[in-house]
């Protein structure tokens, strides 16, 4: 099938300002977006630039507004979308050239809440054993791909350069609700702070915006109560 493409281009080395480019593509019927733009990046015009590498909704590479909304394009069918489909990178960080953002704040915010095993105590011999409803407690955040499609749908990450976004709060539940984890009292000490958990305005924008389903503003009120009633 023939597709219609309008994407956002802009090389910073070239022009001061956006503009859109508009292509059609020649996809299979069950041709994804990403597909579309690989035609456009291989057959028209390669010096597009778009981020990918799995193709099939796993390394979170390839997230960008799609006809107004974030997803990523190797899960979105084209023939599920209303033509000219419209590509734009995804907003709240700076755009390097074309679909490629610059992702450096995003994974800082991640990185600032310390989403690794936190635990100084002797190892036992064997594993660190846990219950399966212990680990149903975090199941949720494990989902998490690190694509960025909650955080830069969220208009506070838009406007506050402090906010750590909402994939860094579910990266943070992830440990936070781990009965293994030593570290929990330190990273709801960060996400009370300013920039942390409560710079959140429950839009929801976050939820929608998931690839993987994960109830986004669901995990960041579970942290904004696990705040306000820790033991201090
Ligand atoms: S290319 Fe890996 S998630 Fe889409």
């Amino acid at each position: 099938m023939q597709v219609e493409l309008r994407v956002q281009r802009f090389d910073p080395s070239e022009n001061d300002e956006a503009w859109w480019g508009e292509y059609v593509a020649e996809v299979e019927d069950n041709g994804r977006v990403l597909d579309a733009l690989h035609y456009v990046k291989w057959f028209v015009d390669g010096t597009l630039g778009l981020r990918r590498s799995c193709a099939h909704g796993i390394c979170g590479s390839d997230a960008m507004v799609i006809n107004g909304r974030n997803r990523l394009a190797c899960k979105v069918l084209c023939r599920d979308l209303k033509q000219p489909i419209k590509v734009e990178p995804i907003q709240g960080l700076k755009v390097e050239k074309d679909l490629i953002v610059d992702m450096d704040p995003f994974f800082a915010g991640i990185a600032a809440v310390k989403p690794w095993l936190i635990n100084d105590s002797p190892a036992p011999a064997h594993e660190r054993l846990q219950s399966p409803a212990e680990r149903a407690k975090y199941d949720d955040a494990t989902k998490c791909i690190q694509c960025a499609a909650c955080t830069t749908a969220c208009p506070i990450f838009w406007t506050d350069e402090e906010y750590v976004g909402p994939a860094a709060i579910v990266n943070a539940s992830r440990f936070i609700y781990d009965s293994r984890d030593e570290g929990s009292r330190e990273r709801l000490e960060i996400l009370g702070s300013k920039g942390g958990a409560f710079r959140c305005r429950t839009t929801f924008n976050c939820t929608d915006a998931c690839p993987r389903g994960i109830k986004v503003t669901e995990r960041i009120q579970e942290v904004k109560r696990s705040i306000l009633f820790r033991k201090m």
